[in-house]
Order: C-alpha cells, then structure tokens, then sequence
C-alpha cells in the first residue's frame, strides 16, 4: 500500500488508541455485531474434511455436468463470481465447468435465454442462500429447479446443491425434502463475508481453480494482518487513511484498475464496503473505474469535477502473458518509439501518468499492489479487504455486519406484488 499523502502524520496516539481497542474488542467479542466476526479465523479454522468434501463434490459436478448455474444473489453471488473472473484468463475457457450465475437480477429473457442455452449442455445447479428466502434466487430456482426435474427427472437431485443455513429457512426444508447435497453458510459469517465458506468455494473448485491455495493466501492474510501496528499492518493503514480522507472532505472512493479481470473484485469491495459502512448517513461511498477505457469517459470527472474523491489504483505487479512493441517499416502510427516496450510497460506508464495527473487536479491517491493473479494472491486480498472493511467501519462507529437498509425495497416490492401479510 501506499499512500500520496504524509502517512506518519496520521499516526497520532489518538488514531492508535482507536485501533488498539477496536483490535481488542474484535478479539474479545464486543464489538458491534460481534455475532457476526465468524469470518475473521475461519481461513485458520477451516474444518479440512470440509474443504475436501467441497473439492469431492466439486469433482463429482465436473463429471456429471457442462454447466454449473450457481444462483445467489449479493454475498450469495458476488465473492465466487470476483475470484472466478479474476482468475481467468482473457479468452481461454480454461475451466473445467462453465460457471454461470442466475438469480442477481430479475429478468424473464435472461432465465428464458439461459434455459434454452442449457437444453444442449449436462446441467448442475448450486443454489445459494444464507436465509433461504430472497425473492430473486427464490424466482431464479423455481424456474431451474421444473427445469431440471423436468430434464432429468429422479436424477435432478443429484444434481442440485444447496448452500443455506444449517438449520433453518425455506431453501433447508425443500432440500431436506428432496434430499440435495447440502452446504452450510455459518450462522456466523454474513453474506458479503461468506467468500471463504462453502457458499465461494464450491462454484470455485467446480471451475477447477485451487481453493486450496485461496485458502493458503487467506490463512496467510489473517496471520499477517492480524498485528495491530499502524506502521506496518496495510490493512489498518488502508482504514486509516480512508478514514483520514473522508473526514477531509473526500466521501467518494474510486477504485480503479488496469486489468479487467480485475473488474468483479471490484464490484465485490463495492458490496463489502458500501453494505458495511453506508449507515446512519455516514460511509465512504465506493465507486469504481477501468483504465484506460474510463479515462475517455470519467476520466474527465475525476480530473476536473468535484472535488469530493479520491482513488484507490488496485495495480497488478506482473502478468503471466504479455507482448513487446515492434519496429514497423512504416512508422504511419508513429508507434514506433514504443519498440521494445512490453504492453505492461505501456500499461505502467499509464498508471503512472494518471496518477501524476489526478494528483495535480486534487485527487488524492491510494495504491494497492498485488503480485500476480494466483488463487494465493486473490485470498490474501480478499481477506485484506475484509479485515480493512471491519477496522474502515468501526473507525466509523458503524456496525459493519448489518444492513438494515436493504429492507425497505423488499417491504415496498412485496406490497406491490401483493405478497400476503404486506
Ligand atoms: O452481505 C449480505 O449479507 C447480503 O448481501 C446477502 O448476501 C444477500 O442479501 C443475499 O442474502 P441470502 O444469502 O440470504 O439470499
């Protein structure tokens, strides 16, 4: 991490004082929400018989299908589908099963269109849902659930997995009652948390990536960023300097990349930040960005329009596959003083020229940098934000675990539906 401000200034008694205690209230339990902390030790903790039995199920989908559609919506959705994109590579359909997702949205042509793409396919299906009850995923599996029943008949269950609460929600009963495989959410990891637990691994390994190795790169997080040190700790330095920004007059956070790839770990800190910390009229609102295809649209925003932002370059250390420049004969695209040059190299400058611009246009600028894109490397990061997100909300005074906001649209769509009761 680094920062273009004057970091040390920020480490005064009063902000270490405040991290101690959140540290300590985290580890004791107090904190609020503390109900929820489940995710903090779960890399450490993983049950190893767990971990196979997903690996195990994810090899017996690989055999029996083409298609895992994997419905979920949020939390449910957004840390498998993150990983996933991360980890491919552009063009190559590498995976051993190709991963699509349902139920994040509520369209009658995606479902219509993605039953037709699945007529010519040998289908799974992964249902996803801590409560076992929202609308969108409930709509998007009652539809693929006839489908597949009217597919393949006895053998649907077999082919239907359902990641929901232990104990109880309307997804648990119908899985009891068809006897699905089934995974469990934690009582004590929400939603947007839950990227470690069954609800990430599963569509994860079915892909064939090595949730092994997410889960070492998490592991490893958590043991390094456990340390409370203001000095040392990138996740709390991350926290704080947010903290520092926006009480400076900056409540808008761009993330910006430079590899697309990377644009779901995107939407996945966009959830994780904005559901956590978007309370009580306070929070850092995230936003995101794609360079360069953005510096010829928003670009033009962040270097000259309000000044309530600052950005957070997400930069990738190295590729695994690049191309170098050429000289041409004819130089008719005058390109040729870029011979030599690797398109990373290019890519650098890029990073480096926008950062000097937005800076002079009063843009403060964070930079993350990971090594590569390894399943290693996307655990570390994952739980780096997580652990971030918990120090970036109580710095706050905000419970980072709930999301009493959510509810109102679903009041409002259930009335307007005529749901029973509303
Ligand atoms: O982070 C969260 O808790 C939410 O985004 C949930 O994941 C999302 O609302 C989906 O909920 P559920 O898994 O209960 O269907």
């Amino acid at each position: 991490i680094s920062f273009s401000g004057d970091y040390s200034k920020l480490i005064t008694p009063e902000t270490t004082q405040k991290i101690t205690t959140i540290s300590e209230q985290m580890n004791a339990r107090t904190s609020a929400g503390a109900e929820f902390l489940g995710w903090k030790n779960w890399p450490s903790e993983i049950d190893s018989e767990l971990v196979a039995r997903l690996q195990q199920t994810a090899e017996k989908i690989q055999k029996q299908a083409d298609v895992l559609v994997v419905i979920g919506i949020g939390g449910s959705y957004l840390g498998a589908k993150a990983v996933l994109e991360a980890l491919r590579q552009p063009f190559k359909t590498n995976e051993k099963v190709e991963i699509i997702f349902a139920g994040h949205l509520v369209s009658g042509a995606y479902l219509k269109n993605l039953m037709n793409y699945l007529d010519s396919k040998e289908v799974a299906v992964n249902v996803i849902s801590k409560s076992g009850k929202t609308t969108e995923p409930a709509i998007a599996f009652r539809f693929l659930q006839d489908y597949m029943e009217k597919r393949y008949g006895a053998e649907a269950a077999e082919r239907i997995y359902v990641t929901t609460d232990a104990e109880k929600g309307a997804l648990l009963d119908v899985a009891k009652e068809k006897e699905y495989a089934r995974f469990v959410v934690p009582d004590d990891i929400g939603g947007r948390y839950s990227v470690f637990t069954s609800v990430g691994l599963l569509p994860i390994a079915a892909a064939g990536y090595s949730i092994q190795n997410l889960l070492a790169g998490a592991k490893r997080a958590e043991e390094e960023l456990a340390e409370v040190s203001l000095e040392t700790n990138p996740a709390i330095q991350y926290a704080v300097i947010r903290n520092h920004l926006y009480a400076s007059g900056y409540p808008v956070e761009i993330s910006a990349i430079f590899e697309e790839r990377l644009k779901f770990i995107q939407e996945w800190w966009k959830q994780l930040f904005g559901e956590s910390e978007g309370k009580e009229g306070k929070g850092i609102f995230p936003a995101s960005v794609v360079y360069s295809t953005d510096l010829h649209s928003l670009g033009q925003y962040v270097q000259d329009g309000k000044r309530m932002l600052f950005e957070t370059f997400l930069k990738v250390a190295s590729v695994e596959e690049d191309i170098t420049m050429q000289l041409a004969d004819n130089d008719s695209d005058e390109l040729n003083y870029l011979a030599g040059k690797t398109l990373h190299e290019v890519n650098d400058a890029v990073q480096q020229a926008t950062a000097e611009a937005h800076l002079s246009g009063g843009v403060p600028l964070v930079t993350l940098e990971i090594p590569d894109f390894s399943e290693d490397t996307l655990g570390y990061l994952l739980y780096f934000y997580m652990i971030s997100c918990a120090y970036s909300a109580y710095l706050l005074e905000i419970n980072p675990f709930d999301q009493p906001g959510v509810e109102e649209y679903k009041v409002n769509m259930f009335r307007l539906l005529n749901k029973p009761g509303f």
